[in-house]
């Protein structure tokens, strides 16, 4: 178990990380008052050890599970309970869940009373190398994703990767799209995952990168923790493109759709001359390994009117993060009917 620190102008969060996190550091919490957020799934498989931890009379709050759960009438309904269940100022939201459950209940954290104490506890692969970190907190409104939201470091992080092993495999696979985009950004982690390759979803390994990815992005963000000096825009990777067919099509996971951004923006890089030989080959070999089979999408080029208004833009001109080498990426801004046309021909390129 290792401990790794974020250091902002503001706070220092602490995130514990490794096997046997939730059972060294989650007791302590009950000295405060405590208010849980977690999801339907996540409270049936974990209401017990909740409960056992924290006792059966901490107020918690029951989100459905999936991304739709994350909008403005829940996180309301969220601070009308904390309200009617007396928490004070210095109470403490605890949020136990995936990513959907550390956004909403991270920006309720924010809210109450102008900000309480928040401790995320992540259990799906996604939100423990990625989501959990950083202080990014959003609900969706009106289709649009993450449009409401602040930044809110957590105090603390539990980062257990026990709790992934009841994670059906499409989970893994959703937190794998985070990793990858993590492996493109850092040299040592692709390095992980290219000796890795078989193993990919093995638990063991998992646990191996959680730690290595955390570490990635906890630097990302004590240098650059709200996105001014262009470090922390790295981490949009994938997420341009990944963004827009998420808010088009839905039928697939927030991590797949990163995953199947990269790739469509590894075909833009590969087009632009930016990234090549070698080094391209194996990045589409990991993506594809852990996607089996990258979708083609009709009617893709609509996409285009969706990432044009993505909050990383500062211009009418789309902004993507692309992989360049090894441990290094390049950000390419696009006209409307460029990316389009990229969008098209990578798409009906797949249809074969
Ligand atoms: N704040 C950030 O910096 C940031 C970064 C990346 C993604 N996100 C957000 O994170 C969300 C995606 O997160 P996610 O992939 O964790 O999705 P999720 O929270 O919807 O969890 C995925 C599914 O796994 C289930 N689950 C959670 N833990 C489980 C466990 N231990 N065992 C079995 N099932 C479990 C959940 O109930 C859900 O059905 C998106 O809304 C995305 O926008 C935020």
């Amino acid at each position: 178990m290792q401990d790794i620190t974020v250091k902002t102008a503001t706070v220092q969060s602490v995130i514990h990380c490794g096997a046997g996190a939730f059972e060294s550091y989650a007791h302590r919490l009950k000295e405060r008052q405590l208010f849980i957020v977690t999801d339907s799934t996540v409270n049936k498989l974990y209401s017990h050890l909740l409960n056992s931890v924290f006792g059966e009379s901490t107020p918690k709050f029951v989100i459905a599970a999936g991304e739709k759960s994350k909008n403005t009438r829940n996180l309301l309904a969220i601070l009308q309970k904390m309200l009617e269940s007396g928490m004070h100022r210095n109470c403490c939201v605890v949020a136990f869940g995936g990513g959907v459950v550390g956004d909403i209940a991270g920006l309720a954290a924010a809210l109450y009373m102008r900000g309480v104490h928040l401790v995320q506890i992540p259990t799906t692969l996604l939100a423990q190398v990625d989501s959990s970190v950083g202080g990014k907190t959003a609900v969706d409104m009106d289709g649009v994703k993450n449009v409401i939201g602040t930044f809110y470091q957590p105090e603390e992080v539990i980062a257990d990767p026990r709790f992934l092993s009841t994670l059906p495999k499409r989970e893994i696979r959703c937190g794998l799209g985070e990793i990858i985009k993590h492996g493109l950004l850092n040299a040592e982690i692709f390095k992980k995952l290219k000796e890795n390759e078989k193993r990919l979803t093995n638990l063991e390994f998992l646990e191996e990168v959680v730690y290595s990815n955390i570490a990635h992005k906890a630097k990302v963000v004590t240098e650059d923790e709200k996105e001014t000096n262009g470090l922390r825009k790295t981490l949009n990777l994938g997420h341009t493109t990944g963004h827009a067919l998420e808010l088009l099509y839905g039928k697939l996971s927030h991590g797949e759709y990163v995953l199947i951004g990269t790739y469509y923006e590894l075909q833009i890089a590969r087009k632009y001359g930016i990234c090549g030989g070698q080094y391209a080959k194996d990045v589409e070999k990991l993506i594809c390994k852990v996607l089996k089979k990258v979708p083609s999408f009709d009617g893709i080029e609509r996409a285009a009117d969706l990432a044009v208004h993505d909050k990383k833009n500062d211009s009418e001109l789309i902004s993507v993060i692309v992989p360049k080498c090894e441990g290094e990426c390049a950000e390419i801004k696009l006209n409307k009917e460029d990316y389009k046309q990229y969008l098209r021909q990578i798409s009906d390129n797949l249809r074969g």
